[in-house]
């Protein structure tokens, strides 16, 4: 039977879990018997069973209490127009100050494009044009972004771009690891909403923050990697993400360009995407 839950344990299981969802984890479970096999010799099975007992009707009731259904998924989950979660993920997001990076910044760069894109890029954090203007890749380096686009056959607003980080780190350093792990649920959310076909990571800090992995641009490349966030839905196979070179590197060293076009066929190819006359420039 379940009880009405006191209020203020609500509020804190409720914020227990939005916690756990925004590190990432989603399932919950609730622990039935797994004490029933660690017996002491001063305790009998009936005394352990009646402890259980106890214990579950404390317990479980809280945990199966509306309260863990109301938070245990997402507010976008509830929705299936891509565009409606987006905004119920900005709307969570809301003021955000739950790292460092929000001290220096102006707004905060969401991201921008199209809510169904079956293709996705993910760039490592505003620098001050998009900190400006509140959109991601619109300075020198988005313009380059914007070519390579173009000549993918693809229009910027039929893609969707983002960030790994959503507020502009002072000097335009690298995001660190704390201001990533913060960011990265509602980045998981955003593709988790789109359930774009393919993604491309842009440069070796976002490639290194979504596979978790540490590895030369020279190994990254080249190949394809499946990715699906946790909390995914379970009818979604999941996205396959491509490694680049980062616009802005390819502006510092534009001999690259030939390397970044070849990633970006092996991605129009598994899209279908014809094979335009002309490569990036
Ligand atoms: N560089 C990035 O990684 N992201 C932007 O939005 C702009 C520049």
């Amino acid at each position: 039977m379940l009880r009405t839950l006191d209020p203020e344990l609500r509020r804190a299981l409720v914020e227990r879990v939005r916690y756990c969802h925004e590190m990432g984890i989603y399932d919950f479970y609730r622990r039935e018997s797994a004490a029933l096999d660690e017996t002491s010799s001063s305790t009998s099975q009936s005394e352990l069973r009646e402890e259980m007992a106890a214990r579950k009707s404390a317990v479980a009731p809280v945990i199966a209490e509306d309260a863990l259904a109301s938070v245990n998924s997402n507010p976008e989950r509830s929705v299936s127009d891509p565009a409606a979660a987006l905004k119920l993920i900005r709307e969570d997001l809301g003021d955000c100050t739950r790292c460092k990076l929000h001290q220096g910044r102006k707004q905060i760069v969401f991201g921008v494009g199209n809510p169904r894109a079956e293709l996705m890029f993910v760039g490592e954090g505003p620098g001050a044009d998009e900190d400006a203007q509140g959109e991601p890749f619109v300075g020198r380096a988005g313009q380059l972004l914007n070519n390579m686009i173009k000549a993918m056959g693809l229009r910027r607003e039929d893609v969707y771009i983002a960030n790994i980080v959503k507020c502009r780190p002072p000097g335009n350093r690298q995001p660190e690891r704390d201001e990533c792990e913060t960011c990265s649920p509602f980045l998981m959310r955003q593709i988790a909403a789109i359930t774009p076909k393919a993604m491309v990571a842009l440069g070796a800090t976002a490639a290194k923050n979504l596979l978790a992995i540490s590895a030369p641009m020279s190994e990254l490349r080249g190949r394809w990697y499946d990715f699906k966030p946790a909390g995914s839905d379970a009818s979604w196979p999941g996205s396959r993400l491509a490694v680049t070179y980062h616009p802005a590197f390819l502006l510092r060293d534009p001999r690259q360009k030939g390397e970044a076009w070849k990633d970006l066929q092996m991605v129009m190819k598994y899209l279908g995407i014809e094979p335009p006359k002309k490569a990036v420039d």
